[in-house]
């Protein structure tokens, strides 16, 4: 086979396709390649000239107005089951972070686990895995749940299930913005609602967010909350760091250890 001569090194050509598969640019889309010069010549003939000479754009054909949050309740509210959710949320078009991801992560662990973790949204350990905290955060969420006698592979007392806000990884590391988050928030709910944890986890700001409105864990951690859906009971709810950012922070790690005894509490309590 005949060796293609290349100006970059091992290393450099190493780093840039890191560097790609970090921006996001993980997948060839199409195996033959497409020349766009081509494609431009097939496109549709420009208006012909009016009687005054002019061009005039074609006129534009309205499209129906949707609404994303109100599609997403109506197939939320639809689901009978957790099955019956991952098939909503992959008959759901609204969101852009879905074009880009490899898969849908939607949960892992027993659906009798007293305790459901939500976390963020899925990176790229997860996308590539297809399980909601894999990598090394997730190795250190495995450790912690360890410590208060809870793991994902557990289930009833012993178990922690565990899900995100944002069932995609986005194209980039970028935040979710409001009206995504806004638009995955009936999933979220129905999820709570068909798994009926007895205490909830809300590991880190979006979860936060979307569940009680507020951002600004630092300030947030420790402290109980409530969370109610669909009219169910009131869950009680402890905001906690999320292990990605434990990691950048270690911290943050005594606080941690202080919220994890209170859950463990919590749990002996009830
Ligand atoms: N991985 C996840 O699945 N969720 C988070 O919140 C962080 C990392």
């Amino acid at each position: 086979m005949e060796q293609v001569e290349s100006a970059l090194d091992y290393h450099v050509a190493l780093a840039m396709l890191d560097w790609q598969i970090e921006l996001g640019a993980d997948e060839v889309l199409s195996e033959a390649p497409v020349n766009r010069y081509e494609l431009q010549q097939s496109q549709p003939k420009q208006a012909p000239a009016g009687p005054d000479g002019k061009r005039r754009p074609p006129t534009p054909v309205a499209k129906p107005k949707v609404d994303p949050v109100a599609d997403a309740k109506k197939l939320a509210a639809a689901a009978q089951d957790l099955a019956g959710l991952r098939a909503a949320l992959e008959g759901f078009e609204h969101c852009e972070l879905k074009q880009a991801a490899r898969q849908l992560i939607l949960s892992q662990g027993s659906v009798d686990a007293r305790v459901m973790v939500i976390g963020e949204a899925p990176g790229r350990d997860e996308d590539r895995e297809g399980r909601p905290f894999a990598g090394r955060t997730g190795a250190l969420l495995d450790k912690m749940l360890a410590a208060i006698n809870l793991s994902r592979s557990g289930d009833g007392a012993s178990g922690a299930y565990l899900t995100t806000v944002l069932p995609w990884r986005g194209p980039t590391n970028r935040d979710a913005s409001p009206a995504e988050v806004a638009m995955m928030k009936p999933f979220l709910e129905r999820h709570i609602a068909l798994q009926k944890p007895e205490v909830m986890v809300l590991m880190g700001n979006l979860p936060c967010q979307a569940l009680l409105a507020k951002r600004g864990i630092s300030r947030l951690r420790g402290q109980w909350a409530e969370v109610q859906v669909a009219g169910g009971p009131a869950i009680p709810a402890l905001p906690m760091m999320n292990p990605e950012r434990l990691m950048r922070n270690p911290n943050a790690k005594r606080d941690a250890w202080a919220d994890l005894l209170f859950l463990r509490a919590k749990l002996d309590a009830l």
